[in-house]
């Protein structure tokens, strides 16, 4: 693969759908190539799928059935996006990825990680994230920010407990992953959380 895969990950509230327009802008500006995707969604089939998920009417969904639905829209978003932009040479910028799924089905909902790890060597054959960005920020903060924004979601309606699971799931996959992984303090200002991903973007020589 030529290209170079960023994933955006966090609990939420912490601002990384903003944050993803300014990091593709700065890459833009220095030359690159970019795609800014998302998940669960991402391609026709990928975002009915997302629709499923964060319906909150879907009060039945049973915890395997969501995970399994995670990795399908997953799977159809490797192989219709994201290999072939990266095989472009693209910088692929991805809102959630693999760890999300770690973290929510894995943490938040309980999941044996071994079911997940199965999965993701299915789907994704080898394929991971260059970088991975952590947005970090305490969970109270950020459903407060999130329920600001819009009506919640399937996911938002969760007790806080899930969310602090998720957090602390994602700090554990940072903390096993410090070459992957940067952990950006999304509790600071607007302008410094920008500095921070330039700074990780610069050293990485990405702009
Ligand atoms: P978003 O709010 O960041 O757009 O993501 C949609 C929701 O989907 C969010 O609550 C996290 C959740 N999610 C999972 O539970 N597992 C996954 O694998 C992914 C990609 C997202």
């Amino acid at each position: 693969m030529k290209g170079f895969f960023i994933t955006l990950e966090g609990t939420e509230g912490a601002g990384k759908s903003t944050l993803m327009d300014f990091i593709g802008d700065l890459l833009s500006k220095s030359g690159k190539q970019v795609l800014l995707t998302r998940e669960p969604g991402g391609t026709k089939t990928g975002e009915k799928i997302r629709d499923i998920l964060l319906d909150s009417n879907n009060t039945g969904l049973t915890d395997d059935t969501e995970l399994l639905l995670m990795f399908a829209a997953r799977a159809q978003h490797i192989e219709e996006i994201i290999k072939p932009a990266l095989a472009l040479g693209k910088v692929v910028i991805c809102d959630r990825f693999t760890d999300a799924s770690y973290a929510y089905q894995g943490g938040g909902r309980g999941v044996d990680h071994t079911r997940i790890k199965q999965l993701e060597d299915w789907v994704q054959k080898g394929l991971q994230a260059d970088l991975t960005l952590l947005f970090d920020l305490d969970v109270e903060i950020g459903l407060r920010r999130a329920g600001k924004r819009s009506e919640a979601d399937r996911f938002e309606q969760e007790e806080i407990g899930f969310f602090q699971r998720i957090r602390s799931c994602y700090l554990e996959r940072a903390e096993n992953e410090p070459e992957r992984f940067k952990i950006i303090d999304a509790a600071k200002s607007f302008e410094e959380v920008k500095q921070q991903i330039t700074e990780i973007l610069q050293m990485k020589k990405l702009c």
